[in-house]
């Protein structure tokens, strides 16, 4: 064991209490690696069972190991006495309905607060109406309420555009904006603001809220997925809660995939999570009405054909009307 100033043990983290100085700093001689830090931090975890969990995304994963990295190397900066900056990590998530930005609000909101950053690893998620009020003198106080609940979190902000309403001066949505620049301002060693939205709509909101814009340090841009990774996503859902497709489920999964990517109202990951779920009373019903029959652990988890076709009929009823 490396003592206190002594020589630093090369593939392990000092300990603070071990080699800590007075100031509670390591030595400037010490050595350290990462894999005890990540291992502490349980952030290795979060990483993991991103991968795991979430299909494809791969920018989005990148991006969000690149902030665990520099936070990490933050905290050993500090460990050693050198400026750590708090990185600006307000950010933007981009994307259509169902691509897994609310889920990845939610990992960022637990990963910033493993990595120390934030003080609680919860998101509060808001759209306009819980922000704007219908009255003068209602906004600021609803705005402040989710704020505040926010605070030592995430603040989640859905189709945030909304919020800015160009045609309409009186718009009380402009206080809204107000209070969160300043808020993004003054308490950024607090809390972390992720807008959310499409693309393009954001884009333009950028350009008439420059104080926005610049307050905004990360933008992540969540991919349209491919059939091949909304297959990968029903799976994945039906795995957690234990069930699994037949083969013939998932031919016509993937039909009914086929059918509603080129429908409005698309959602990716939702529209397969809602398949799945209709497939599932389906299933029950299925079950049920054999009532003398015996059905094994097997038959209650595999999801059928049939159970999917129904599904698939009405999609198809959709696009004939
Ligand atoms: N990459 C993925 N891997 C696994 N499941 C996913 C993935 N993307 C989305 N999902 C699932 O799809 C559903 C919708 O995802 P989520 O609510 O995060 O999307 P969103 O981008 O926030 O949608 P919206 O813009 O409509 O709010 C969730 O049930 C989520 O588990
Ligand atoms: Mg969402």
């Amino acid at each position: 064991m490396a003592g206190r100033g002594g020589p630093a043990g090369r593939g392990r983290i000092l300990r603070r209490s071990r080699q800590a100085d007075d100031r509670g700093l390591l030595p400037p001689d010490a050595l350290v690696s990462f894999a005890a830090l990540r291992a502490e931090s349980g952030i290795d975890d979060v990483l993991a069972s991103l991968d795991r969990e979430l299909v494809g995304l791969q920018p989005v994963k990148t991006k969000i190991r690149e902030i665990a990295s520099l936070l990490l190397v933050s905290q050993v900066r500090e460990r050693f006495g050198l400026v750590a900056p708090r990185p600006s990590l307000h950010m933007c998530f981009t994307g259509s309905p169902g691509t897994g930005k609310t889920t990845v609000g939610l990992r960022m909101a637990d990963l910033l607060h493993r990595l120390g950053y934030l003080d609680q690893g919860h998101m509060v998620a808001a759209m306009r109406d819980d922000l704007v009020g219908e009255y003068i003198g209602q906004t600021a106080p609803r705005t402040k309420k989710i704020v505040n609940e926010a605070m030592g979190g995430v603040l989640f902000i859905d189709e945030a555009y909304h919020l800015h309403r160009a045609e309409n001066a009186q718009d009380y949505g402009k206080e809204v904006i107000e209070i969160l620049l300043q808020m993004m301002e003054n308490d950024r060693d607090k809390i972390v603001v992720i807008l959310a939205g499409y693309k393009d709509r954001m884009d333009a909101f950028f350009e008439v809220n420059a104080g926005m814009r610049s307050r905004i340090a990360h933008h992540l841009d969540f991919a349209d997925y491919d059939l091949e990774e909304l297959e990968a996503i029903g799976e994945l859902i039906l795995g957690q809660s234990s069930y699994y497709l037949s083969d013939g489920a998932v031919k016509v999964l993937r039909d009914y995939l086929g059918v509603r990517m080129s429908q409005p109202r698309f959602a990716h990951g939702r529209t397969v999570r809602n398949a799945l779920e209709r497939a599932q009373f389906l299933h029950a019903s299925r079950l049920i009405a054999d009532a003398e029959r015996p059905w094994s652990r097997d038959d209650l988890m595999r999801l059928e054909d049939v159970d999917l076709i129904p599904v698939l009929a009405a999609a198809q009823d959709v696009r004939a009307a």
